[in-house]
This record gives structure tokens, C-alpha cells and sequence, in this order.
């Protein structure tokens, strides 16, 4: 039977109603259209779903959405503000970081995680916070290198 569940997505409050078993990836690409968070292996192995969960990154496709009531969700949407992008999104896009921009969601929200902790962390660090998330396209060197350049500025 569905529930109705309160979840606060990029500082608003929505009202969904879903099954209690729905995955957050479900609940954020189908009832509230927010299509960035991205789905692949639905396993937990490649983070293309990463969303932030009060801050901290967690595959959406294995996170419940009725679990998530009370706590603070970011979508890559929600990295936009006023029309201004994050520094993580011009610089992946200024670097080459994207190239079919399946992972760069996930990708990119894994780095804010990083980067609200660790302002200016070194190549390790940061190869280390996006290990959770696999890319078949880049070779990582542009992500890290995107990454890195968002740190500097
Ligand atoms: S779709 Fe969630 S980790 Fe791959
Ligand atoms: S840019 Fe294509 S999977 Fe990463």
C-alpha cells in the first residue's frame, strides 16, 4: 500500500506518496522529474544514483525514500543555484571531466562531499572520495584534474 512521505530535496519540501519499499532513485527520477540522479547497475557498484544525504554521498538506488524523511537530500539539481553553477560543474565542464556525462552527476556530488570537508585535498584524497564511482569513458585523469581545479578556485 502507498504512503504519503515528506522528504526535503535541495532545501524544499515535497510531498510524495510511494510504496514503502521505493527506492529515493525511483522517487526523485519518477514523481518529482529530477532526472540528473542517474541509474545503471541498481547494485550499489558504479555510484552514477550518488545523491548527498545531509551532506554525506549514498547510492540512491539502494537507499530506501521513505528512510530518508527528515534529512536533507541534494540532486545535482540542487548544485545550481540562482542559475550559478557549482565550481565542481564548470570546472568538469572546463576540463573535460564529462565526456557521455552519465557518471559526472554522481561524480560531482561525490566531489562536494569532498570539497565541504576538504577544501583543498591533494590527488589521493580525491581519487580516494570518487572511488565509489566508475566512469567507462574518461580515464578518471580529467575528473580528478576537474576536481582539483574547482579546489583552486
Ligand atoms: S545505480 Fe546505484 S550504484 Fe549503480
Ligand atoms: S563520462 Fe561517460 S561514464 Fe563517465
Amino acid at each position: 500500500m502507498n504512503q504519503r512521505m515528506k522528504l526535503t530535496v535541495n532545501g524544499k519540501d515535497r510531498r510524495v506518496t510511494a510504496r514503502p519499499d521505493a527506492y529515493l532513485i525511483d522517487v526523485l527520477r519518477d514523481d518529482l522529474a529530477l532526472t540528473g540522479t542517474k541509474y545503471a547497475c541498481g547494485m550499489g557498484e558504479c555510484g552514477a544514483c550518488t545523491v548527498l544525504l545531509d551532506g554525506e554521498p549514498v547510492f540512491s538506488c539502494l537507499t530506501l525514500a521513505i528512510e530518508t524523511q527528515g534529512r536533507a537530500i541534494t540532486t545535482i539539481e540542487g548544485l545550481t543555484r540562482d542559475g550559478v553553477q557549482d565550481p565542481l560543474q564548470q570546472a568538469f565542464a572546463d576540463r573535460g571531466g564529462v565526456q557521455c556525462g552519465f557518471c559526472t552527476p554522481g561524480m560531482i556530488l561525490s566531489a562536494r562531499a569532498l570539497l565541504d570537508e576538504q577544501p583543498h585535498p591533494t590527488e589521493a584524497e580525491v581519487r580516494r572520495a570518487l572511488s565509489g564511482n566508475l566512469c567507462r569513458c574518461t580515464g578518471y585523469a580529467k575528473i580528478v584534474e576537474s576536481v582539483l581545479t574547482a579546489a583552486e578556485e
